[in-house]
């Protein structure tokens, strides 16, 4: 049986849960710590002008966050579930923001290749089995201009017999198949797979539901020194 898919696993892993999933991380998750940690470190440094991709973006938090931090960049968020973008558009709208929303799933992301300064991703590869996280790696790696970086909040490797078992009740949710890579500690390997380099994990931190890591990665080549800009 392959195992590659050809749909995505909804925010809560069932449709019916979609619409509790904000109320349900707010209450259970340090998320706003935690993505606010992941904005931090995926906007320093970031050119004038620059692009940046929020990869599953869900309910547009992050991708709203990301553009209230950086207002002269040009965020777009890329998610499989049009009820999401539903939810992240009212709140862009809210807020005053414009963010490039679209629906597409990630082995098939509808951008020019080389065309963003940051890929961004929070709790989204754990959604994914290990072929379908291989081919989103490869097509983040190729959507970055040389020298762009991967930036990723995902469970992380339990360390721990309880954060082990802290982890189970998210396992049942969205799959033990696509969380699998993240709880035995493969994602740093599979960005490398990808081509990715300078992988490394620059956080940790234990929750209810186990370890949530922060993860940079970085597309191979360098940014033109008189410019600023990636080549
Ligand atoms: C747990 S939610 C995280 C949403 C958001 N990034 C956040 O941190 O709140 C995972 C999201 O990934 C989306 N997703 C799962 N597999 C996908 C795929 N292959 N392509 C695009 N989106 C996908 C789901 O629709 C869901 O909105």
């Amino acid at each position: 049986m392959s195992a590659k898919t050809e749909t995505y696993v909804p925010a809560l892993g069932l449709p019916a849960l979609t619409r509790f999933y904000d109320l349900v991380v707010r209450l259970t998750l340090p998320e706003f710590e935690q993505k606010k940690r992941l904005a931090d470190q995926a906007l320093r440094e970031l050119p004038a002008g620059a692009r940046v991709l929020d990869l599953g973006s869900g309910t547009g938090t992050l991708t709203l966050l990301l553009k209230q931090r950086a207002p002269g960049a040009d965020v777009a968020g890329l998610d499989g579930d049009p009820e999401v973008i539903a939810v992240a558009r009212a709140k862009a709208q809210r807020a005053g923001f414009e963010l490039d929303l679209r629906q597409g799933l990630s082995w098939e992301p509808p951008f020019e290749e080389g065309s963003f300064d940051r890929v961004v991703s929070s709790l989204f590869f754990h959604h994914l089995r290990t072929e379908d996280k291989r081919r989103t790696l490869a097509k983040a790696h190729d959507l970055l201009r040389p020298g762009g970086e991967l930036h990723v909040l995902d469970w992380g490797e339990a360390r721990s017999a309880l954060t082990r078992l802290a982890f189970l009740p998210v396992q049942v949710l969205d799959g033990f198949g696509p969380t699998r890579d993240n709880v035995r500690g493969r994602l740093l390997p599979l960005f490398e797979e990808a081509g990715f380099a300078s992988v490394e994990e620059t956080g940790r931190r234990n929750t209810l539901f186990g370890t949530l890591s922060l993860y940079r990665a970085v597309r191979p080549g360098s940014a033109s020194p008189c410019t600023g800009r990636f080549e």
